[in-house]
C-alpha cells in the first residue's frame, strides 16, 4: 500500500507557485505567533470580528498599536461593493506600498484580504492566520480569491497566493461543530482524490481526530500535501486542479436549493455521497464501496444529511454550473481504476430519476 511520508510538523510545508514559493508553518500557540510580525515591518491587520472578540488579548497584543480593520464575517460583507470602504480605511490609516496585510480569520476574510493585496497598489505581499478549520486544512493554500457581487456568488476574483501561513489549531477550540464538519468535509474530499486507501485512513481515525490536537495537526498536514501536489502542477485551474472540485457541483446546488443553510464543507460531503451514488448507479463504480464511503460522509453531515432538498431548485442550479459543457453536466466522480475523474453525463431524465431516488433515500 503506497503511504503519505509526511514531514515534521515543526518543518514548514513549500509550495511552489507563479510568485515563488510560499510556506505553511504550524505554531504552537497565539504568542509564537507574535514573534512573526517584527515591530519594524509595516503591518496592517484585517481581522474576523468575531475571532477579535473571543481572543482579544492576544490579538491585542499582535497588532500592538498597528493599522487594523475588524471584519464581520459574512457573504455580504465578501461582496465588490465593500471593497472600496475597505480601502477607503486602509488608506486612511496610512498603509503604503510595501507594507503587509495580514487576515486573521476564516475564508471570508481570506478572500478579502487576498483580493485586496492582489489590487491595492498594483500587488502587496500578504500573509495569513487561518482560525477555520476549512481554512487551515483546505482553502489557505492554492492563490485563490473569490469575491461576491450582487448575487453572484465567487464570481470574481485572482490568483495571489500568501507570502506566509501560520497555522495555530488552538483557534479551532472555539469553532461551532458545524464549522469543524465543514472543516472535515474538505479533508476527507482531497483524501478520496488521493486514492481509497487514504479514505479509509481518514474513516478509520475519523472519531480520534475530532478528540486529538495532535492527529488534527497531522491530518490537516496530509491535507495540505495532497492538495499540494495538485495546485503545483495546475496552479490556475485549467486542467487536473478540477479534480478538487469533487462534491462541489453536487454541493453548490445543495447549498444553493437550501439558501445557503447547509455549511459549505458539510454540502460539499453529501455532494460526494451523490456523486458516488451517482457513480454506482451508472456503473463506473462498485455498490459497496459507495456503502463503505456513505458511513462516514452520513456522520461527517450530521443533520444537515436528511434534509429536504428541493429537486426543482436543485436542478436549475446544477444545469446552470459554470464547469458544464454544452449540454452536459461535467461532473468529478470516484472511478473504479481509483480516484476520481471529471466525466460528461447527459442532463437528462436518467440523470434526474437517479437524483430523485438519492433525495428519496436520504429522507426516509
Ligand atoms: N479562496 C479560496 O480558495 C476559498 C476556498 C474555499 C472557501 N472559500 C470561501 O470561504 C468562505 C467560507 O470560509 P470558512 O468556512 O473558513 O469560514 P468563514 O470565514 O465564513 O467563517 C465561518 C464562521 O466562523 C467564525 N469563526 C472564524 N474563526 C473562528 C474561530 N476560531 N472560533 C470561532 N468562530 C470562528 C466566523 O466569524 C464565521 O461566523 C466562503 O465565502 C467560501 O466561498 C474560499
Ligand atoms: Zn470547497
Amino acid at each position: 500500500m503506497e503511504g503519505l511520508r509526511l514531514p515534521d510538523i515543526t518543518t514548514a510545508l513549500t509550495i511552489k507557485s507563479h510568485r515563488g514559493s510560499y510556506g505553511v508553518q504550524f505554531i504552537k500557540d497565539l504568542n509564537e505567533a507574535v514573534s512573526h510580525f517584527p515591530s519594524d515591518k509595516n503591518f496592517t491587520f484585517i481581522v474576523d470580528k468575531k475571532v477579535h472578540s473571543l481572543y482579544r488579548n492576544e490579538i491585542e497584543t499582535l497588532i500592538n498599536n498597528r493599522r487594523f480593520l475588524l471584519v464581520e464575517a459574512t457573504e455580504k460583507n465578501k461582496n465588490l461593493a465593500k471593497i472600496p470602504e475597505y480601502i477607503q480605511s486602509l488608506m486612511e490609516q496610512g498603509t503604503k506600498r510595501g507594507h503587509v496585510l495580514v487576515a486573521i480569520g476564516g475564508g471570508i476574510i481570506q478572500d478579502i484580504t487576498c483580493f485586496l493585496a492582489s489590487t491595492l497598489f498594483r500587488g502587496m505581499d500578504w500573509y495569513f492566520l487561518p482560525t477555520t478549520l476549512l481554512a487551515q486544512a483546505d482553502s489557505c493554500i492554492g492563490s485563490k480569491s473569490s469575491i461576491n457581487v450582487g448575487d453572484w456568488k465567487n464570481i470574481v476574483g485572482t490568483f495571489v497566493p500568501p507570502n506566509r501561513i501560520f497555522v495555530c489549531t488552538e483557534f479551532l477550540k472555539t469553532l461551532s461543530q458545524e464549522d469543524v464538519h465543514s472543516g472535515v468535509g474538505e479533508m476527507i474530499k482531497v483524501h478520496m482524490i488521493k486514492s481509497w486507501e487514504r479514505f479509509l485512513d481518514i474513516k478509520r481515525d475519523y472519531v480520534e481526530i475530532l478528540k486529538s490536537d495532535e492527529l488534527m495537526k497531522n491530518y490537516i498536514l496530509r491535507s495540505l500535501l495532497i492538495k499540494r501536489d495538485i495546485i503545483e502542477v495546475d496552479e490556475f485551474d485549467k486542467g487536473i486542479r478540477n479534480i478538487l472540485n469533487y462534491g462541489h457541483s453536487f454541493g453548490h446546488a445543495i447549498e444553493s436549493a437550501t439558501d445557503f443553510e447547509v455549511p459549505h464543507g458539510v454540502a460539499v460531503t453529501i455532494g460526494m455521497d451523490m456523486a458516488n451514488f451517482i457513480s454506482s448507479r451508472f456503473g463506473f463504480w462498485p455498490k459497496e464501496k459507495f456503502t463503505l464511503a456513505r458511513e462516514l460522509l452520513k456522520v461527517n453531515s450530521g443533520r444537515y444529511f436528511s434534509i429536504k432538498i428541493p429537486d426543482e431548485r436543485f436542478f436549475t442550479s446544477i444545469s446552470k454550473d459554470k464547469k458544464n459543457i454544452d449540454e452536459n453536466l461535467a461532473l468529478i466522480l470516484p472511478r473504479a481504476e481509483g480516484g476520481v475523474a471529471k466525466m460528461l453525463l447527459k442532463n437528462d431524465d436518467h440523470f434526474r430519476s437517479a437524483c430523485i431516488d438519492y433525495f428519496r433515500m436520504n429522507a426516509s
